[in-house]
């Protein structure tokens, strides 16, 4: 009777473990994204600058959920703008795919030849730095 207690008691923790499953790391991501400042910046729709960073890039603050090639003003390479026009929205598991190789997820996506503007791969970490924005973008104006 006893050992059947201690059986259950086992079974039951052994199930609890299995319930962490795999997520991007906001924190993480907020520290590997000093990667992405030389070229670009978060700033907030009301212009607080959450993190200072250069502008060769668009501004990423809000970037998951917002149209791919979709930040007024900036100039994008005709690939990022062909994704806009396919309607593709960035979301966690996009951005973490097309910040690994921007290059080849262009010519995934569009065919061979195409390439990004952007001249930086990130391979790993990326889930991490995808759910960082999420939480940036989601906490304010
Ligand atoms: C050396 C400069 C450089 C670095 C470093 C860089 N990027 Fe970029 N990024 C760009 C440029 C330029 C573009 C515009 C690409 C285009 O038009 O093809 C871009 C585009 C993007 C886009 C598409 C945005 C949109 O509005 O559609 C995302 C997402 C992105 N970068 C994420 C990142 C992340 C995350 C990092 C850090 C891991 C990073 N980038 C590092 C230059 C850079």
């Amino acid at each position: 009777m006893k050992n059947a207690l201690l059986i259950i008691t086992a079974f039951s923790l052994c199930l609890g473990a299995v319930g962490a499953m795999a997520e991007g790391d906001p924190v993480n991501g907020e520290d590997l994204f000093r990667n992405c400042l030389a070229c670009h910046e978060l700033k907030s729709a009301s212009g607080d600058r959450i993190r200072r960073g250069g502008r060769v890039g668009p501004n990423l603050f809000g970037v998951i959920g917002r149209p791919a090639g979709g930040l007024e003003g900036y100039r994008y390479s005709d690939g990022l703008n062909a994704l806009n026009e396919m309607g593709l929205v960035w979301d966690e598991e996009q951005l973490t795919h097309f910040i690994a190789n921007p290059n080849s997820y262009m010519e995934e996506a569009l065919g061979a030849g195409h390439i990004s503007k952007m001249p930086f791969a990130f391979p790993d970490g990326g889930a991490d730095i995808a759910a960082y924005l999420a939480k940036i973008g989601k906490s304010g104006s």
